[in-house]
């Protein structure tokens, strides 16, 4: 194990303050380094660097987003020598003439997050602890985040949903079978002042034994692959079983009212019907379940995809992924999905799954909008015949981007295609008429649907036979923006 960090609480504190006041945050990277500035890696850092003003936390930015040497001067003069000799104290500088960083910090939102530094790729040491990846922001994206009593995240690593958790919750606990990773997850809440937050080594949920929790979290190590090469990548488990015993327990130890929100992968034989393991799992918690797939691949692609650090050694990439092949062709394994499994527990009313496609590329925060939707699907249940939603009054609960197409056709307009898509949260989209936006476009739960749906008949000129047919395509639409949170049904 590497001799850093060290996770002295005291030095921890001293640098957390120190990086505040000199400005260190999101805003101040956005405006040096500009929009894209996460998205840049260790090769745009020499780049970025030129880009960077001589001022106190231009050096910050110099050292702990682009990983480079500053002089002590200029360090002492960002952080103050107190703050250098954090550095020293909880190893994540090197220090001497110059400041050698071997981390990267990180502001995440009101955060800053301490990780190991950029990627080597193949040469990363099996303890290695990975910074805000973009399947920790798919999972941060689609928390719900109400207060609660007790939080909970499995397979920890830097610590983000601890912490993120940690401000919301009124006591977070965070798990992790590699003991660097819990250094850090100790450092980075040192850093943000936070003291609600317990670590325990062990697997899974095996440190929280018995015990209930009203969120649990867990970006799983759920890569299926034959090798055991990184913490954060190889369970270790045979095919999908970390994700199966992951939704299991997380079920077992979610209180009533809890949510959880875990990334997992399932395998499947078939391609055309990929998601029967996930779905009997989440059957099987007895909590209501939304599946989001967010990819699908075949076991060459997946392979391919999980063994890019060795496309530089073409001999090197080969053997990995016939290795790889093999071990899915013994599985009898045809495809790989990868996604997040939302699963809350309430046991008034009846239970529901649902599942949906979502793009992480262009996923926002989710949290409200999962916590409506789940709020929802009870009152829905409830409802029986769907024309019952007809009594009730809804209203639009999140932003909606309304689109039609239209095309000539003779002297006339006419519309072909329509759809209702959201503008936040999980962007799905349904297709609506021209007629059906209308309606929508009107609930604000001032009147029952029935009477907008009448409403928007007058004013459009409909015949009976047309206002029956969009009462029936409003009916549906509603059902679903409701059950995707998108609507809201008022008391
Ligand atoms: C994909 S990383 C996620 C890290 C962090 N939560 C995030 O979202 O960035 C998976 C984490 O699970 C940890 N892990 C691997 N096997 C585990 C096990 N059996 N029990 C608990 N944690 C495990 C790894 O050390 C790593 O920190």
């Amino acid at each position: 194990m590497s001799q850093f960090p060290v996770p002295d609480q005291a030095a921890a504190t001293d640098l957390g303050a120190a990086l505040r006041s000199v400005g260190y945050s999101e805003d101040a990277l956005n405006r040096l380094l500009g929009e894209d500035a996460y998205s840049g890696d260790q090769d745009d850092a020499p780049v970025d660097e030129r880009r960077l003003p001589d001022t106190p936390v231009a050096t910050v930015v110099r050292a702990f987003f682009l990983q480079l040497p500053v002089s002590r001067s200029d360090a002492v003069r960002a952080l103050g020598e107190r703050g250098v000799q954090a550095l020293t104290a909880t190893g994540l500088a090197a220090v001497g003439e110059e400041v050698d960083p071997r981390v990267r910090i990180l502001p995440i939102g009101n955060v800053l997050l301490a990780s190991d530094g950029y990627s080597r790729d193949g040469d990363d040491p099996p303890d290695y602890v990975a910074t805000y990846t973009p399947t920790a922001r798919v999972l941060d994206s689609l928390t719900p985040r109400p207060k609660v009593e007790r939080a909970l995240d499995v397979g920890t690593g830097s610590g983000v949903h601890a912490l993120l958790a940690a401000r919301h919750a009124r006591h977070v606990t965070a798990t992790d079978v590699n003991p660097r990773a819990l250094a850090y997850t100790q450092l980075n809440a040192a850093l943000n002042g936070l003291a609600n937050i317990e670590c325990r080594q062990g697997s899974l949920f095996d440190p929280v034994d018995g015990e209930t929790f009203d969120l649990i979290t867990c970006n799983a190590p759920y890569v299926v692959s034959p090798e055991r090469r990184w913490a954060y990548r190889d369970s270790g488990f045979h095919e999908d079983e970390v994700s199966a015993r992951v939704v299991k327990a997380a079920g077992e130890h979610l209180a009533e009212g809890g949510f959880a929100s875990l990334l997992v992968s399932w395998l499947a034989e078939d391609e055309d019907s990929p998601d029967e393991r996930v779905l009997a799992w989440v059957e099987a918690t007895g909590c209501s379940g939304w599946i989001l797939p967010t990819q699908g691949s075949d076991p060459l692609d997946h392979a391919a995809e999980w063994n890019s650090h060795l496309a530089g050694d073409p001999q090197a990439f080969g053997e990995a992924v016939d290795e790889w092949e093999h071990y899915f062709e013994r599985l009898g394994v045809r495809w790989v999905s990868e996604g997040a499994v939302l699963l809350h527990r309430r046991s008034n009313g009846r239970r529901a799954i649902r599942l949906d496609q979502v793009d992480e590329e262009d996923l926002d925060e989710a949290g409200d909008q999962i916590q409506r939707a789940f709020e929802s699907w009870i009152p829905l249940s409830e409802l029986g015949r769907p024309g019952r939603l007809l009594d009730a009054r809804v209203s639009v609960a999140m932003p909606l981007l309304l689109e039609r197409e239209l095309e000539p056709q003779g002297t006339r307009v006419i519309d072909v295609e329509g759809r209702i898509e959201l503008a936040a949260g999980m962007k799905q989209a349904v297709d609506a008429t021209a007629d059906a936006q209308e309606v929508i476009a009107s609930l604000d739960g001032s009147l029952s649907l029935r009477a907008v749906i009448e409403a928007t008949g007058d004013r459009l000129g409909l015949s009976d036979g047309e206002l029956s047919q969009l009462e029936s395509e409003v009916l549906d639409i509603t059902h679903v923006l409701l059950e995707i949170g998108a609507l809201e049904v008022k008391a």
